[in-house]
């Protein structure tokens, strides 16, 4: 384009409305963490396909990531009571989450130290661990109780017998875990993310929905599927009447931190020649947004917009549903798509809407498919005791994502991301020039993936 033949790399940006000209005629003033932005300039050099496609790369992210990261192994709502305990596997390690004190999580090695058994293989609660082939049993603390044949083994000390652990922390209703025993504190490596969240707090929400499956694609693939918002044009063209996506902001926060935020009740540059009506705009949003219960009867009056109707709609709704004061929330926190993510393979979603969640994990030691998860959570309804957090609900090969009915419009919407992705990891070992390509703006975040998992695998972070 004629207009941007004097913009330096990673300066032009899509030619409409930016994210903070939408905020500028909102209804209310959006926080101070939503009028941040951090958009550097990470280089256009092609990345090579095997960092999706190769078994050697993956092995070395074996060796040099997962061991030295903080990773998002369950939430704190599922282990409420001391004995409670679930177990998070991640390239062939295991490890037993367990609530050890009121106040206290322990992450041990899920694996006996007599033969090496898995001491467990789901979520329960427990007031030892006893491993089902011989009996070595542990006390919740991780120190060793005894062994039905104690005299037989006068070499192995109670010291030798404490199940060694992974370090935990927690941040916003999350557990986390870290292998690295010198690991940076899980609150540096966050960054801005407590901060921004401080108004959000999805430690006060419930996990409602709970959705997990095997995608034929490489973990990276599959996560990077949902590090940009551009994708709509070809892959959910359904919701382009009410999603800003080709003018979606995007920040790169530090090595850990980044974020897309998408405006919602905006139509896409794309369709502008369109003209929708107000209406249009609203109708098509209310199908898929999982917002409000029944949006069947919203009409927007005359003169008003569908953003600003719709964000207004929405606080009157959840203010019924769960009883707490939305009113001063603005408008952007009421709709948006903002999407924060914590390296290598979690992401939160900010607002007031029911706060989706993202975790994605190689499918054991195969570089070629990955497990994707879904959880949703829902602000606790004020005043009553908090809600049971659901199980998870594994989605067979076989099955689709429209098969978990328990995620409502948007069930949709992700079989269509995820329908594409086994085609992208086909698609990179077919490459004939062994490298893709990404956009210095809209994929910036994607790029910081591959900066910061290279300095894991060079040993410089
Ligand atoms: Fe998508």
């Amino acid at each position: 384009m004629g207009e941007h033949v004097n913009l330096k790399p990673g300066e032009a940006r899509c030619d409409a409305p930016s994210y903070q000209d939408i905020l500028d005629r909102d209804t209310r003033e959006a926080p101070a963490a939503l009028r941040a932005e951090s958009a550097p300039f990470l280089g256009d050099e092609p990345i090579p396909v095997e960092h999706y496609t190769s078994q050697e790369f993956f092995n070395k992210e074996v060796e040099k990531l997962w061991p030295r990261v903080w990773q998002m192994a369950c939430r704190e709502e599922e282990i409420p009571e001391v004995g409670d305990y679930m177990t998070y596997d991640i390239v062939g390690k295991s490890f037993l989450i367990v609530r050890t004190k009121p106040d206290e999580i322990k992450a041990f090695y899920n694996s006996c130290l007599h033969r090496g058994t898995k001491l467990k293989h789901d979520q329960g609660c427990a007031n030892q661990f006893r491993c089902p082939f011989h009996g070595f049993t542990w006390n919740l603390d991780g120190s060793f109780k005894e062994n039905p044949t104690a005299w037989d083994f006068p070499h192995l000390s109670p010291e030798k017998l404490q199940l060694p652990e992974a370090l935990v922390d927690t941040w916003g209703g999350f557990v986390f875990i870290n292998m690295d025993k010198n690991a940076r504190p899980l609150y540096e490596v966050l960054d801005i993310l407590p901060e921004h969240f401080s108004r959000w707090k999805t430690e006060d929400c419930y996990k409602f929905v709970h959705v997990a499956k095997v995608i034929k694609a490489n973990w990276k693939v599959v996560s990077e599927a949902f590090m940009e918002s551009w994708h709509t044009i070809d892959t959910h063209p359904q919701i382009m009447p009410y999603l800003a996506c080709a003018n979606s902001q995007y920040d790169v926060f530090s090595d850990h931190i980044t974020r897309q935020i998408s405006a919602n009740g905006e139509p896409s540059p794309h369709v502008y020649d369109k003209n929708y009506s107000e209406q249009e705009i609203l109708n098509s949003m209310t199908g898929t947004s999982g917002r409000i219960v029944d949006a069947s009867n919203l009409k927007v009056p005359d003169g008003q917009k569908a953003r600003a109707f719709m964000a207004e709609a929405s606080r009157q709704a959840f203010a019924e549903q769960d009883g707490h004061d939305y009113s001063d929330k603005s408008d952007a926190e009421m709709l948006d798509a903002m999407l924060y993510n914590v390296f290598p393979n979690f992401s939160v979603w900010a607002g007031y809407l029911p706060n989706l969640v993202y975790r994605w994990r190689p499918n054991g030691m195969d570089v070629n498919s990955a497990i994707m998860e879904v959880m949703w959570l829902k602000r606790c309804p004020k005043g009553q005791p908090r809600p049971e957090p659901v199980p998870v609900h594994w989605l067979s090969e076989d099955e689709r994502w429209t098969d978990a009915p328990e995620l409502g419009g948007l069930a949709g919407i992700f079989e269509q991301d995820m329908g594409n992705l086994p085609y992208v990891q086909e698609g990179l070992h077919a490459s004939g020039t062994g490298e893709v390509n990404f956009g210095n703006y809209q994929e910036m975040r994607i790029r910081q993936h591959h900066i910061t998992l290279k300095k894991y695998l060079n040993d410089e972070i």
